[in-house]
C-alpha cells in the first residue's frame, strides 16, 4: 500500500528520496513526505497532502542538506488525508523519524498507554504510536535498534517500518513484521538504500536482499547488516537483480496504463519463452516444482487471488477443469483464508498475485501450507513474499506494472495458467499430442493477434465516448468469458468510476434483467465457441427490453452485427485465446472512458497498487 524509501550514503539524500518516491507513488498517493538528517545534528521534515510532485515543489523551496533520510508515500488507513497525518512521524522530542506501511491493530490501547505516560501526538495515525514506543524505550537507555525491536514486540499486525534518529544520522533501521509489504535492501557503492519495492532501489544498485518477516536491517553509508528480533545476526545472501529501472519511465505514452496495454504483444511472448517449444509443438514448465508422479497424484486444484488476480484465477480454473479434467476452482483469497478448506498433499494451491505481497493472498497461502497442500505462486515479482512462501513459482514475466489498474500482468498470468493447464494435461494424459500441438499453434499466434487488436484502438475510443455519458453498464459473459466480463466491469469501475456489473449471462434473467433500459448499455462478450449462440439469445433479450448492446464477437460473425448496436471484433481463435484477447478491448474501453471523463487512469481514487492490509 504505502511506499517507503530510505537512503544513507555520500550523496545528498533529498533528490534520491524524491526520485524513489516517484517510482513508489503507484503504491499510494494520498500524501508524501521526507525527513533528511545531517550531522549538525538536524532533521528537516517536509510533507504534503497529495502527490510527490507537490512534495518536490515544497522541497525545492527549502534549503535541505543531509546525506541520510527516509521518505513515504501514503495510502491512508487511519486518519484523513492531511499534512499532519502524512509520514514521516516524529517522537515528542522530534529527534526520531519514522515511516510505516501496515496497520497497528492494537493502536488504541497503545495510544492510551503512551498518552498516560505523557507522550504528545500530532496525528491521528496508528503509525505514530510506533515512533513514541521507540522513543520510550530509548529513554530507558536502549539503542535505536533495540528500542525498535522492543517496540515491534508490542505491536499487533503486519508492518514494514523504517526509523532513524538525529543522534546518529548515518544509521537507519528497517524492520519487517508479517506481510505488510516487503523491504528490499540495496547494497550500493556510494550508499545503502531500503525501499518497499525493487524499482526504487535499481537506480542505485542491482545487489539486493529481501527482508523476511521478523527481520531487521541496519544500514550505514558503507554497511548493511541483518538481524532477528532478538538481535542475533543473520547471514543474508544478496542477489543480483536482472530487472531494469526503465519500467518506471512512461516513454512517449500519455499514461503508464496505455504503455502497459501496448506492451502486451511483447509480454505475452515473453511468458512463453522457454516453456513453449514451437518447433516440436509442445509445452513444458521447467520451473514447475513438482514431479510427474506428484502431478499424476493431484486430485484438485484451487487457485486463489484478489481483484484482477481473482478473475485470472477464475479463468485458470475453467482452463484446468476443461484441459486437465480434474476438479479446479477459483477462490477469493480473503474468503479462503477464513474457511476450513479440505486440503491434503494431493491438492495443488495456485496463488495468483502479480505483486506477491497482497496480504489476503499471502494469508490464503499460509492456510494452504497449514493444510498440507502443494503450492505454487504465479507472480510477477521474483523475491516477493509469495515466491518465497510457495514450493515454487511460475513467473509471468510481464515486466513491472506501474499503472494501478492491472492490464499486462493479468494477460500474462492467464497465458501462464493456460500453459500450466497444458503441462498438467499433457503429463496426466488428458491431452493428446495433437491437442497440445493445436494449442501451441494458437499460442504462437497470440502476440500477433494482440497487436492487431491494439491497432484498432480508434474503434474503442469512439465507443468509449458513448460509454462516458452513462452511469451504469452491464458486462455479460459465459464460461471462460464470464471472468473476462467481471474484469471488464472492474476496469471500468476502478478508473472511470462508472458503476459496472459483471454477470454470468445465464444469471441475468434471474434479476439483473430488471435493470435493462436505454440508461444501461450491455457489453456482451460473445466470441465464437460453444456458448456463442446462448450469448446471442441473451443479446436479443437485452435488445427486446430497449437496452443498447456492444457485442464482442469473432471476425466473420454474421449474427451479432444484425442484433447488436456496435460490434468489437476479435481475430478468430479458440475460446481460451478469445478470453485472453477480449481483455485488450476491455482495457482500452475503460482507459478511453476515463480520459473522456478527464480522470487519471494511472492513479484512480482510493486505490493502491499493492494491497498489503487486510
Ligand atoms: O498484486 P496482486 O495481483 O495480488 O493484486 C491483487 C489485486 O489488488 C489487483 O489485482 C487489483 O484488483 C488490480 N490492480 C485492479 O486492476
Amino acid at each position: 500500500m504505502c511506499g517507503i524509501i530510505a537512503y544513507t550514503g555520500r550523496d545528498e539524500a533529498a533528490p534520491i528520496l524524491l526520485k524513489g518516491l516517484k517510482s513508489l507513488e503507484y503504491r499510494g498517493y494520498d500524501s508524501a513526505g521526507i525527513a533528511v538528517l545531517n550531522a549538525e545534528p538536524h532533521v528537516s521534515i517536509t510533507k504534503t497532502p497529495g502527490r510527490v510532485e507537490e512534495l518536490e515543489r515544497k522541497v525545492a523551496s527549502e534549503n535541505i542538506t543531509g546525506t541520510s533520510g527516509i521518505g513515504h508515500t501514503r495510502w491512508a488507513t487511519h486518519g484523513i488525508v492531511n499534512e499532519a497525518n502524512a509520514h514521516p512521524h516524529t517522537s515528542c522530542g522530534s529527534e526520531l523519524v519514522l515511516v510505516h506501511n501496515g496497520i497497528v491493530e492494537n493502536y488504541l490501547e497503545l495510544r492510551a498507554e503512551l498518552l498516560d505516560a505523557g507522550h504528545k501526538f500530532t496525528s491521528e495515525t496508528d503509525s505514530e504510536i510506533i515512533v513514541h514506543l521507540i522513543e520510550s524505550h530509548m529513554k530507558d537507555g536502549a539503542s535505536l535498534e533495540d528500542a525498535t525491536r522492543r517496540a515491534a514486540k508490542r505491536i499487533r499486525g503486519a508492518a514494514a517500518i523504517v526509523v532513524a534518529t538525529a543522534g546518529d544520522p548515518g544509521r537507519i533501521v528497517g524492520l519487517r513484521l508479517g506481510n505488510a509489504g516487503g523491504i528490499v535492501v540495496g547494497i550500493g557503492k556510494t550508499g545503502m538504500v531500503m525501499a518497499s519495492d525493487l524499482l526504487a532501489v535499481l537506480p542505485h544498485t542491482r545487489t539486493v536482499a529481501y527482508l523476511d518477516s521478523g527481520e531487521m536491517a541496519i544500514i550505514t553509508p558503507d554497511t548493511a547488516s541483518f538481524h532477528d528480533l532478538d538481535g542475533g545476526v543473520i547471514e543474508k545472501a544478496t542477489i543480483e537483480s536482472d530487472r531494469s529501472a526503465e519500467a518506471a519511465e512512461r516513454g512517449s505514452f500519455r499514461h503508464f496504463m496505455l504503455k502497459e496495454i501496448h506492451e502486451q504483444a511483447e509480454s505475452t511472448a515473453s511468458a512463453m519463452r522457454g516453456r513453449v517449444d514451437f518447433e516440436n509443438e509442445t509445452v513444458s514448465l521447467p520451473d514447475f516444482p513438482f514431479s510427474e508422479e506428484e502431478i499424476r497424484r493431484l486430485d484438485q486444484v484451487i487457485i486463489v487471488g484478489m481483484g484482477t488476480s481473482f478473475h485470472s484465477a477464475m479463468m485458470g480454473a475453467y482452463m484446468i477443469e476443461e484441459l486437465v479434467g480434474i476438479p479446479a476452482r477459483a477462490e477469493n483469497a480473503s474468503e479462503f483464508r477464513y474457511r476450513s478448506p479440505v486440503l491434503d498433499e494431493n491438492t495443488l494451491v495456485v496463488a495468483v498475485t502479480q505483486s506477491g505481497e497482497t496480504a489476503d493472498t499471502l494469508a490464503a497461502m499460509e492456510a494452504a501450507r497449514d493444510g498440507g497442500a502443494k503450492q505454487i505462486a504465479v507472480c510477477e515479482t521474483e523475491g516477493s513474499q509469495a515466491t518465497r512462501m510457495a514450493d515454487g513459482s511460475l513467473l509471468i514475466r510481464a515486466g513491472q506494472e506501474i499503472g494501478v489498474a492491472s492490464t499486462k500482468t493479468m494477460t500474462n498470468t492467464i497465458v501462464v495458467l493456460h500453459l500450466l493447464a497444458l503441462h498438467l494435461g499433457r503429463i496426466r494424459g488428458s491431452l493428446g499430442d495433437e491437442t497440445v500441438a493445436d494449442a501451441v499453434r494458437e499460442l504462437a499466434a497470440l502476440p500477433g493477434k494482440v497487436g492487431d487488436l491494439l491497432a484498432a484502438e480508434s474503434t474503442y475510443e469512439a465507443i468509449a465516448r458513448r460509454l462516458a455519458t452513462k452511469r451504469h453498464l452491464l458486462y455479460l459473459g459465459r464460461g471462460v468469458m464470464f471472468p473476462a466480463a467481471l474484469e471488464g466491469a472492474l476496469k471500468m469501475k476502478e478508473i472511470a468510476y462508472i458503476h459496472a456489473e459483471g454477470y454470468a449471462a445465464g444469471e441475468m434473467k434471474h434479476g439483473a434483467i430488471a435493470l435493462i433500459s436505454d440508461l444501461m448499455p450491455t457489453i456482451a462478450l460473445a466470441p465464437a465457441g460453444p456458448l456463442r449462440e446462448k450469448m446471442v439469445s441473451n443479446v436479443n433479450e437485452v435488445k427486446a427490453r430497449g437496452g443498447e448492446v456492444i457485442a464482442v464477437a469473432t471476425e466473420g460473425d454474421t449474427m451479432l452485427p444484425a442484433v447488436a448496436d456496435e460490434v468489437i471484433y476479435l481475430p478468430p481463435a479458440s475460446v481460451q485465446m478469445s478470453a485472453i484477447l477480449s481483455l485488450v478491448p476491455m482495457q482500452l474501453l475503460a482507459y478511453y472512458t476515463a480520459l473522456q471523463l478527464e480522470l487519471d487512469p494511472d492513479k484512480p481514487r482510493n486505490l493502491a497498487k499493492t494491497v498489503t492490509v487486510e
